[in-house]
């Protein structure tokens, strides 16, 4: 079974706190975009094999995916093996929930073709297992995720909205990004307020003092006449910036390249 995996942004990303359990109390408007990785999943007779287009993803025991594949055989007492092959488009370490999209992503289609009945309260419940993300990639709609982020409550956007994404080619550490906030709380920028909600992430502060690359670009997207605003993804290293028209987005799609690098990453994105 074919499974499309999308990835996400954070429109914005408030820290609440710390908890006692050592993650941060969140609220944040998760919003799937059309970027995604697709993946091939089958039963098999018994065991896990896994293949991924990525060769630095390969190592079975470290992926999501097939986390995700013995989590669901664990929970069904299910005999049988699973086959995953997964071709990788969303960049790793991005900020993008790529890893847990494609852990989601093998859920669903496990549910699907064991047949077994599930709400898909109870598959979130086991993707909360697999990180703080995954859950929001069952219901895949617009979502206010609280919590550590495993709360969710999908919403509907009323503004329709897309622009562009571009990557560094580094990634950031998400626990180095939280670790850093800790030792010096302080909230993002806010931006331009749209109909549902107004563009922050707190986890801008300590990635753009590390990474110089990520603010500049910002503050160029800021400065593009289509570009509505710019934000950082979840704890970086994405940048996306919100455009007035899908038609304005290939436009500045060239000129980022000529200005960044022809090699960056950079996807004209729809939003929800
Ligand atoms: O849940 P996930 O594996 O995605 O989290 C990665 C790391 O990010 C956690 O180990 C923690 O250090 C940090 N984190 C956090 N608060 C959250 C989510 C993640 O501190 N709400």
């Amino acid at each position: 079974m074919k499974q499309f995996a999308p990835a996400k942004i954070n429109l914005y990303l408030h820290i609440l706190g710390r908890r006692p359990d050592g993650f941060h109390e969140l609220e944040t408007l998760m919003a799937p975009i059309s970027l995604g990785d697709t993946l091939e999943i089958e039963l098999i007779k018994s065991g896990l094999e896994f293949t991924c287009s990525d060769s630095a993803l390969a190592d079975a025991k470290e992926n999501l995916a097939t986390k995700a594949a013995h989590a669901f055989l664990h929970e069904f007492h299910l005999g049988s093996g699973v086959r995953i092959h997964l071709e990788k488009q969303v960049p790793v370490g991005a900020g993008l929930g790529g890893g847990s999209s494609d852990a989601a992503a093998v859920l669903l289609a496990l549910r699907e073709l064991t047949g077994i009945s599930c709400s898909n309260g109870r598959l979130a419940q086991l993707a909360a297992q697999l990180g703080s993300d995954v859950p929001f990639f069952i219901h895949r709609t617009p979502a206010l995720c609280r919590g550590r982020g495993e709360i969710i409550e999908p919403v509907t956007l009323k503004e329709k909205l897309q622009g562009l994404l571009v990557h560094p080619g580094f990634g950031v550490s998400t626990p180095w990004a939280y670790k850093t906030y800790a030792q010096n709380p302080r909230p993002g920028e806010p931006g331009r307020a749209f109909a549902d909600f107004t563009l922050r992430n707190d986890l801008e502060p300590p990635a753009f003092s590390k990474y110089p690359w990520l603010p500049t670009v910002k503050t160029w997207f800021q400065q593009q006449p289509e570009v509505l605003d710019a934000l950082m993804s979840g704890s970086g290293s994405s940048v996306f910036a919100l455009t007035n028209a899908d038609a304005a987005t290939e436009g500045l799609r060239t000129r980022f390249l000529a200005e960044f690098g022809e090699t960056l990453f950079a996807r004209a994105i729809l939003i929800g």
